[in-house]
């Protein structure tokens, strides 16, 4: 289990991409590793690249954009030019923002069953993966239900575990959540948490819900112009609060308030709500004199 778990599952190297007709890149110097097992964050402003680099984990680029390509993409150590998209497909599954698009069928179970029926696996083999991904996105409850009746947070739960049914090893989510309520974008954080952490999902999440992305994910991506211009534990990210806040990402609102009034880079800033109550006390006790934890955040 080990060395699996450090398995270097996609490796990126010096990717450019230009889009075929564009006038300049959408991507510039990439290199990434993600691991197996890992829980990343991918955000930054609008047009910075995030879509496109999840095309070229996907297989989307090369097999279906046409465009300028150098560099390398290998997942589980294969040149992304060397597998088909179906082949892809049952490595890396894809989640997108609406949906409503992605869902095909009428009902919950017909849908979770369509990607393995296309793949030939064996009815019981279906009825097996149907099981495993109801529960593991926790909406056993929905079998039989028609696609229609279901919420935004039900319609994208649905979505995942159509994903999951292919027992793909990656999961890549292009802003599953822009089209949900508080509630739906909970839902979807806390199922793909229990994925990575209880079945070793590796999963890479584009967003710009930062809150969610900074309590859930080990390591966030921070995109601009074509190119990873930070990459880290949130926390550390958050020290370069204002050249963050600078590339138009949106902080934490905790982080952006001590950051603003108390902090400078090399100190560590809240995150949650929690840290940043543990910070208030442990500052307003210092106030009084008191020695508490000093300099546990700040
Ligand atoms: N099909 C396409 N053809 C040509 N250019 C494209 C195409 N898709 C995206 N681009 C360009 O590539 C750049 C990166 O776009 P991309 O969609 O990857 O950004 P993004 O970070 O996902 O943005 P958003 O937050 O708006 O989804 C932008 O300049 C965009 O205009
Ligand atoms: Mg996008």
């Amino acid at each position: 289990m080990d060395h699996q778990v450090n398995e270097r599952i996609i490796e990126v190297k010096n990717l450019d991409f230009t889009y075929q007709g564009a006038d300049k890149p959408a991507l510039r110097g990439i290199n990434l590793t993600v691991r197996k097992g890992e829980l990343i964050g991918i955000t930054g402003a609008n047009g910075a690249g995030k879509t496109t680099l999840s095309y070229c984990l996907n297989g989307l680029i090369p097999s279906f954009y046409e465009g300028l390509f150098a560099g390398e993409v290998r997942i589980k150590g294969r040149s992304i030019f060397d597998l088909s998209i179906r082949e892809i497909s049952q490595w890396v599954g894809s989640v997108f923002q609406d949906p409503e698009t992605q869902l095909v069928s009428a009902n919950v179970e017909e849908e979770l069953a369509f990607g393995p029926e296309n793949f030939g696996i064996h009815p019981i083999e279906i009825e097996k993966r149907i099981n495993f991904a109801l529960k593991a996105v926790g909406i056993e409850g929905l079998r039989h239900s028609t696609v229609d009746a279901l919420s935004g947070g039900q319609k994208q739960r649905v979505a995942i575990a159509a994903v999951l049914a292919m027992f793909p090893e990656i999961i890549i989510l292009d802003e599953p959540t822009a089209e949900l309520d508080p509630v739906g974008t909970d839902e979807v954080f806390g199922v793909l948490r229990r994925l990575n952490r209880e079945f070793g999902l590796t999963v890479i999440i584009i967003e710009h819900k930062i809150e969610q992305l900074a309590t859930s994910c080990d390591r966030l991506l921070i995109m601009d112009q074509g190119r990873i211009v930070f990459g880290g534990a949130p926390d550390e990210i958050f020290r370069h609060w204002r050249e963050v806040h600078k590339l138009g990402v949106r902080l934490p609102q905790v982080t952006e308030f001590f950051g603003k009034y108390f902090g400078s880079e090399p100190r560590k800033l809240p995150v949650t709500l929690e840290e940043a109550q543990a910070l208030a006390e442990n500052l307003l006790s210092l106030g009084n004199g008191e020695q508490d934890e000093p300099n546990r955040y700040y």
